[in-house]
Parts: C-alpha cells; structure tokens; sequence
C-alpha cells in the first residue's frame, strides 16, 4: 500500500504535476491548509494524520520578493516553521522541496553538502532559511530542484546563465520516483535535476524562435553559474535498478 503523503502547495506547478503522477498524495488547498495559520495545519495534521509531508508550498515570485519581502519570509520561513512545529510533535518524515539559488552561483557543480551562500536575491535567503529550520527535524529530506513549464513561456531566455534545470514533465516523475521510494534514500538532502546548460540551451528545446538575452537585464540579481551536481541521485537510481527496486 502507498504511504500515506500529505502535500502542501497542491495547486501550485510542482504539486499540480506530482498530484497528476501520484493521485493518492492529499493536498488540502490553501483554503484548507494555510501554512502561515497554525490552527489550520494543526486541524489539517488531525485529519490527515499524514506519516510522511511534502512541503512544496511558497511563495516563489524571485522578482516580486523583492518588494514583497515580509510577505515572501512569512510563506517561506515561518511558514515552513509552522509545519515543522506540528511535524516535531507527530514524528512525521518532513519532505522540503528546495532550490538551486541558495548556493551564491559563481562556479556550479554544486554538491549537496557545499556550504549555502551567499544568495543573490531575497527569495533564496528565504529558502536557505527555510532549509535551516528544516534541519531541526530528526526526520527530514530537503529535495533541491529547479524546473520550468513547457514549452519556455518567454519569447526571450539568459544565454550567461548555466542551471541544470528541466522542464517539469522531466523534473516531476523524478520527484515523484524520490517520494516512492523515501524510505531507500539515507540522505538528509538531495539534488534532483539534469546536466548543466545555460537557460538560452535549455528554452531553445521547447521554443526553437527564442532570443538570447543576458542576465544582466533581468530586474533582478541571478547567478551565473547555479548548476547542481546530481550524482547521489543517479546512484540511488542506479543501486535501485541493480536491486531489481525499479
Ligand atoms: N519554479 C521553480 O523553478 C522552482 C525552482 C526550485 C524550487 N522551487 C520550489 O518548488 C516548490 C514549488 O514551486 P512551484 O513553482 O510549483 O510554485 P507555485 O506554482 O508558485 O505554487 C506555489 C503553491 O504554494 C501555495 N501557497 C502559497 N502560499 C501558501 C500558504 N500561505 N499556504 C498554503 N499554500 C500556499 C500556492 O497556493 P495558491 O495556489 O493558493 O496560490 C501554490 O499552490 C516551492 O517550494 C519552490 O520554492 C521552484
């Protein structure tokens, strides 16, 4: 029998994805489950009485942030400290879907354990310390991702930006296959993506009329080189498959 997952931030991109590959997650919308409401979890974690929480709730406007920054700390931090508080008290497995901008992305290859920071924008420090209060748990797994819709929803894309992000028809059964196997994954952080390439590479695959365009013209600061090293994921799959798990 599948475990039983509850998952914040259903009717976002990532969960709409993962909700359509794992039909038997719950995920209670914000109506239901407002992570910055404390009695809502609380009466959420008593319904669903949840083993295991993916977290993929937040607020995730990079340029917005900007201006809305008490918004975007009280979603991404205390929110996510929220659900952690209910979490301790109910010895739920915590699933944390973070991303690739909290490394400072000057070299990429980043590895799970490379020291955080410092970040570029105020959407990646409130992810980094989301992380942080997520560490708290004896039972957790940050998933450090990064994804885009398809095709590439804009006419232009950074040529001098390097990610190894995909698309979320590649990204989500990736996340998907992770939250299938939770219990075979002994780590307490992993990156799930694909190989470097800049964004330019990467919108070119869903959007060949795209133009290149520097990064320097976003209205934000972004990283040159924010690509993560995706080796431990390739060799849980691999063991898995040897196993016969896959
Ligand atoms: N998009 C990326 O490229 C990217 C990259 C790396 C990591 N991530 C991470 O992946 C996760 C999912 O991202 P996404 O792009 O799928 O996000 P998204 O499309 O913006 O969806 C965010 C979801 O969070 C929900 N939410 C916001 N505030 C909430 C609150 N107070 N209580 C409950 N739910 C709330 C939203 O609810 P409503 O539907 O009601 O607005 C929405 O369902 C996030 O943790 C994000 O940081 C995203």
């Amino acid at each position: 029998m599948a475990t039983r997952i509850l998952l914040t931030g259903g009717a976002g991109r990532l969960g709409t994805a993962l909700r359509g590959l794992m039909p038997e997650l719950m995920a209670p919308g914000r109506e239901e489950l407002d992570i910055t409401d404390p009695a809502s979890i609380e009466r959420a974690f008593a319904q669903y009485r949840p083993p295991v929480i993916v977290h993929a709730a937040a607020y995730t406007d990079v340029a917005r942030a900007e201006t809305e920054r008490a918004l975007c700390w009280r979603v991404n931090v205390e929110g996510t400290r929220n659900l952690v508080r209910t979490a301790l008290k109910r010895d739920v497995q915590f699933v944390h879907i973070s991303t690739d901008y909290v490394f400072w992305g000057d070299e990429g290859g980043y590895r799970e354990d490379d020291p955080l920071g410092p970040v570029r924008n105020y959407y990646a420090l409130s992810k980094l310390a989301a992380e942080e209060v997520v560490r708290v748990l004896p039972r957790h797994l940050i998933l450090r991702t990064s994804f885009r819709p398809s095709p590439f929803p804009y006419p232009v894309a950074y040529h001098d930006l390097y990610t190894s992000q995909d698309y979320l028809e590649v990204i989500a059964p990736e996340i998907a296959l992770a939250l299938q196997h939770l219990h075979q994954i002994p780590y307490p952080t992993l990156h799930i993506a694909t190989e470097r390439k800049s964004v330019y590479e990467l919108a070119r695959r869903t959007r060949p009329e795209v133009e290149p365009r520097s990064r320097q013209e976003a209205g934000v600061a972004l990283p040159e080189d924010i690509s993560l090293e995706v080796s431990r994921w390739h060799g849980l799959k691999h063991s898995w498959n040897s196993q016969g798990v896959l």
